[in-house]
Order: structure tokens, then C-alpha cells, then sequence
């Protein structure tokens, strides 16, 4: 009893295996022979209408790399999904939808010649298999999706940089069959963006699809742009530029409280902070690509560096009139200073008058030299500060008025 019980379920199990492998070649057939050899892969599926095929295509971004400006380019990840009808592919028996695996099968279906317009380099996925899907469907619609990352050209506009909003875009065509024989259209869907995206640095703020022509000398070619509007986010910019820049040129202002014979102590401040400023702007420089116009961070650097260099030009000033012996003839009766900038007493009277009438008598331009300490002490912070009131808004509206 027991021996036929395991030769029944034997038989079943080969019974079970050959229906499956029945069903499998006649899966493999039917495919076959849709693409048996009245099909010619060369023609176009429309081709007996001399109709053009309308391939609809949908991009499912699912990351998005950050915008190099370096090299004015961005990366990209996506399933490209493209869709057609094939009226020689129509079937009626078997599954509603066959997917295709066989590469060697693959190759024999017509398909359009996609190409983007704007890349660099693209990738095709091969883990662990090739990242490409192509199914067919009763109705001969073809479904052809695959995985692919690019690095797309950009042209970055960095006048505001880092204020600046970007218009990137994802440029689709084919590079041979001209619009007479395939029309690119958007269909339903025409993006999706992954939730919860970041790109780093900067806020997707919308994205739009439209088509396009190329008109060639080789033809015309119908095209799908997608594009992207970018704004990047301040927020890494203020904390690495913006604020160790504002502290160095704070810095530079101590030296207006130091006495103008200091030499030392003064020189070696403005040194340092014009030294520190040199090598924060040679950082920011290398980020980006060497374009000849003026950009937010140069307005800025540039102020900057003004700033620090000033207060070493004006304790170059400072010190030579410390030191600076007051002619006889110019030696005058009082020296009278505004209030606010003589300090204490406000009115020197010139001890040297009535004296002895002598060459370089000691008296210097001294108390001249530290009033004006005593007004660079308010002219540069006041005078940095007018600046920051024009230059941030002024930049900030500027970015949002373009994105
Ligand atoms: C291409 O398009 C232009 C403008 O629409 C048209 O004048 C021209 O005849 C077209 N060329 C071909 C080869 O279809």
C-alpha cells in the first residue's frame, strides 16, 4: 500500500512538470512567433499606414544628484517608460500580457531610438540582471522600461550664486527616425518624482513637460523636454561663508582700539584677517567654474576684502601721523577736534606755542590720528552694515523674483 501511494504522487509530479514545460513553450511559441518572419524589426510598427508610431513615454525620477557647478552638470535616476502600439504583435490566445526576458528575443522587436539630448553619461543597470522591462500586451501595446542613471548637462547661471535658481532640463528624442516615422508624446503621468527627494542644496520648486522639434540638416525629429526649476537653499552658504567672513571683517575693526604706535598688534591683525579672507575665497573659487562675470559671492568677497584692507591702509595712516612731527609753521594755537571724536579733553590746547620757535619739537598729529581711529570706529561697522541692508535683500528678492 504504502510503495503505490509514492508511485501515484510520482506520476502526479511528472504529470504537474510537463504541464508546466507545455506551458512554457507555448509561451516562448506564441512569442515567437509574433515576431516570425513576416516581421521585420526594421519597419516601423505604423509602417504599412506610412503613419508615424506615437511613443508615450513616462519618467519616474527616484534620485535626484546634486547640481555640480564645477563641471555645470547633475545627475539623475529613472525609470524611462516608453509606450507604443504594435498592431503586428496583436495575439488572442494565452496570458493578457507576456514579458518578454529572452535578451536574444528582445532584440528582434522593434523599438524606438531614444537618446537624451543633454547627457553626458548614462548607465544601464546589469544588477543583477539587466535593469530593462519589455512587455507585450493582447492588444500589441509594447511597455519598455528600463533603469537608467545620467548626468545631464546643465547650464548654470551663477550671477546670483548662492542666490541663484537653476532651470534644468531632461531632453528626450530620437536620433534617427525623423517625425514622420516616431512622434514623442507625454502620456498620463508624464513625471513622477519619488516623495520625500532631497537635492542636496537646493528646493525642487516645480517641474513642467512640454515637447519639442529639432530641426536638422539631417531632419526634423519630434522631442519631449522635462525641466526642472531649482533654487538652492542658503542655509550652507551663510553658516560656511557668510559668517566667518562677517567675523574676520569684525576682526579687522579691533585694530581701531589699539593705540596708533602699536605697530605690531596692528599690522599683524590686518595681516592675518586679509591672509584668513585670501584663503576663504580661494576655497569658495574652487567650487566653481571660472566664468568672467561678477558673481553674489565676488560682490561679497570683494566688499570684504575692501573692508580688511582699508583698516590696514588706515593704520598705515594712523601710525604715520602718530608720528608725524607738526611743522612750526603749521603749529597751530589750539587743536580743535569735533567732541565726539577728540575724547578726553575735547579741546587740546598745543602746549608748544610760545615756546621756542624749533624745528620738530615733539608736538605730532597725534591727537589727529586718534580721532580718526575714533571715527573709523564707527565709519567701517556703520559703513559694512549700510552694505549688509543693500546686499541681502537685495539678493534675496532677486533669487525669488527669478524661481
Ligand atoms: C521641418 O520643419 C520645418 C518647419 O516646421 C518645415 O518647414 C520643413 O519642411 C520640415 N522638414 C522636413 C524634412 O520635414
Amino acid at each position: 500500500m504504502e510503495g503505490s501511494t509514492t508511485v501515484w504522487s510520482l506520476l502526479a509530479a511528472l504529470l504537474v512538470m510537463a504541464a508546466v514545460q507545455s506551458v512554457r513553450a507555448s509561451q516562448r511559441d506564441r512569442v515567437l512567433s509574433l515576431v516570425d518572419e513576416t516581421y521585420d524589426v526594421n519597419e516601423w510598427p505604423n509602417f504599412k499606414e506610412r503613419k508615424p508610431t506615437v511613443i508615450n513615454v513616462q519618467m519616474y525620477f527616484n534620485s535626484f544628484g546634486s547640481l555640480n557647478a564645477g563641471n555645470m552638470d547633475y545627475t539623475l535616476d529613472m525609470f524611462l517608460r516608453q509606450r507604443w502600439r504594435d498592431p503586428r504583435m496583436t495575439y488572442t490566445e494565452g496570458l493578457s500580457s507576456y514579458t518578454i526576458m529572452d535578451a536574444q528575443l528582445q532584440k528582434r522587436i522593434w523599438k524606438p531610438d531614444t537618446y537624451f539630448e543633454n547627457v553626458k553619461s548614462a548607465q544601464v543597470h546589469g544588477v543583477t540582471m539587466p535593469n530593462l522591462l519589455l512587455r507585450v500586451t493582447k492588444t500589441g501595446d509594447v511597455l519598455y522600461s528600463m533603469r537608467v542613471t545620467l548626468t545631464l548637462s546643465c547650464n548654470l547661471e551663477l550671477e546670483l550664486y548662492p542666490f541663484d535658481a537653476q532651470l534644468c532640463y531632461v531632453r528626450v528624442s530620437s536620433y534617427a527616425n525623423t517625425d514622420d516615422v516616431i512622434q514623442y508624446h507625454w502620456g498620463a503621468e508624464s513625471i513622477v518624482i519619488e516623495d520625500g527627494i532631497e537635492i542636496s542644496e537646493f528646493d525642487l520648486l516645480a517641474n513642467d513637460t512640454y515637447s519639442h522639434k529639432n530641426i536638422f540638416a539631417t531632419g526634423n525629429f519630434s522631442g519631449l523636454t522635462a525641466s526642472f526649476s531649482l533654487r538652492r537653499q542658503n542655509g550652507y552658504h551663510i553658516l560656511q561663508t557668510y559668517i566667518p567672513t562677517i567675523l574676520i571683517v569684525s576682526i579687522s575693526w579691533v585694530s581701531f582700539w589699539l593705540d596708533p604706535n602699536a605697530v605690531p598688534g596692528r599690522v599683524s591683525l590686518g595681516v592675518t584677517t586679509l591672509l584668513t579672507l585670501t584663503t576663504l575665497a580661494s576655497g569658495i573659487r574652487q567650487s566653481l567654474p571660472p566664468v568672467s562675470y561678477v558673481k553674489a559671492i565676488d560682490v561679497w568677497i570683494g566688499v570684504c576684502m575692501i573692508m580688511v584692507f582699508g583698516a590696514l591702509l588706515e593704520f598705515t595712516l594712523v601710525n604715520w601721523m602718530a608720528n608725524k612731527k607738526m611743522m612750526n609753521s603749521t603749529l597751530p594755537e589750539k587743536i580743535t577736534l569735533p567732541r565726539c571724536l577728540a575724547g578726553y579733553p575735547e579741546i587740546i590746547e598745543a602746549p608748544e606755542v610760545g615756546a621756542p620757535k624749533k624745528e620738530g619739537y615733539g608736538l605730532t598729529y597725534i591727537f589727529y590720528a586718534r580721532a580718526l581711529d575714533r571715527l573709523s570706529r564707527i565709519l567701517f561697522p556703520g559703513g559694512f552694515f549700510v552694505f549688509n541692508l543693500i546686499y541681502w535683500p537685495y539678493y534675496i528678492i532677486l533669487q525669488r523674483a527669478i524661481a
